[in-house]
């Protein structure tokens, strides 16, 4: 079978296309025919050795993808050859089969296709682990999404929407807000070319919003917090801008304001009954058409390292997704 293989920590690059010899499930496995993988940060951090699950060499990237059962292993028994699964796990997705923990094999909804499969629930999952576990966001509230043009952040931008919050997005093009607009965002920021503060001031008559999704970091933060609302909820969700920001701790008691940590994958572990109602939820919006991945592009397998690079230079628009047949 054909596989992307990182054999040496690097840019996505350095990355090999590889013939290797087919996969068999252990206990609690089971072995996937890939469909398709879409693509998430943490995969342009696996390569680098930058993230905090670290496979041993060599390794397929890719956390998420979509196919069909080819075999399981000893005492799997919730799903069987022939059946259409996604998976998600820390890397295997760039392959034509892939190995996965059966606790993160999970059935796909009837008539869901493989693409839209491989693209729903780690962003839809952390997006509404985020705003509903972690950021209590209510009705009539006010979200401001950082990064809203990204995978995690656009399904932020359609869930705050559905949960009936008023959305403010803020991305670096006119071009990605644009899509950001149709995905339900009331208003829209261009942190490139205006004034992130000022703008809050002005949308919020000055109050600032409830509810802060932060998946960029950066210098993005620090400001996104000085326009909070009072009790607002600011939460960490990553640093695909680069920097940790180091945040002054006065601004939380000035605000009243909480930081509030997301961590979706530690969450589907701890909290698995929740986790999976979680993910009941976003597949029935989902096959009721209330939400939908906005997929930028497709590539083949060959083309996996393009698709990786193009994450890391900000060209991306909601999902990449590379198929495999
Ligand atoms: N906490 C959790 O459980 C959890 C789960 C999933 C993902 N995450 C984290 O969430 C972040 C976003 O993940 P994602 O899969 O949505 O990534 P993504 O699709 O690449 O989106 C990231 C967005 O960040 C912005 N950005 C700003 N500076 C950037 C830079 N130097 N390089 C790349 N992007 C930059 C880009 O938007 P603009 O160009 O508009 O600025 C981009 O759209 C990552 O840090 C990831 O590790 C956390």
């Amino acid at each position: 079978m054909k596989a992307i293989l990182c054999r040496s920590f690097g840019l996505p690059d350095t990355l090999t296309l590889e013939d290797i010899p087919s996969l068999v499930p252990g206990p609690g496995e089971v072995l996937t025919q890939v469909k398709a993988c879409s693509l998430n940060f943490p995969d342009t951090l696996t390569i680098r050795n930058m993230y905090q699950f670290k496979p041993p060499l060599p390794f397929s990237p890719g956390s998420e993808s979509s196919g069909i059962v080819k075999a399981v292993g000893e005492g799997v028994t919730h799903v069987k050859p022939g059946d259409h699964v996604f998976t998600f796990g820390s890397h295997g997705g760039l392959a034509e089969e892939r190995i996965s923990d059966a606790r993160a094999t999970l059935p796909l909804p009837e008539g869901m296709d493989f693409i839209t499969g491989a693209s729903t629930m780690y962003a839809y999952g952390t997006s509404y682990h985020a705003l509903k576990d972690r950021g209590q966001l209510q009705p009539g509230e006010t979200l401001l999404v950082l990064g809203a043009a990204g995978g995690v952040g656009l399904a932020a931008v359609e869930l705050g929407k559905l949960m009936g919050a008023t959305v403010i997005a803020a991305a670096s093009t006119d071009e990605k807000l644009a899509v950001c607009r149709e995905k339900g965002a009331t208003h829209l920021i261009n942190y490139t070319t205006e004034d992130v503060r000022e703008r809050i001031k002005e949308m919020t008559q000055g109050k600032g919003v409830d509810v802060v999704y932060d998946p960029v970091g950066d210098k993005w933060a620090e400001p996104a917090i000085r326009s909070m609302a009072w009790k607002g909820r600011y939460l960490v969700v990553g640093f695909a801008g680069g920097e940790i920001p180091r945040i002054p701790l006065n601004l939380a008691l000035l605000k009243g304001c909480s930081l509030v940590g997301v961590f979706w994958g530690m969450f589907v572990q701890k909290e698995a009954a929740l986790s999976m109602k979680n993910m009941q939820e976003i597949a029935t919006w989902a096959m009721q058409g209330k939400i939908a991945p906005h997929i930028s592009k497709t590539y083949p397998l060959s083309e996996a390292s393009q698709a990786l690079t193009d994450m890391m230079e900000r060209r991306v628009i909601g999902k990449a997704v590379v198929e495999i047949s």
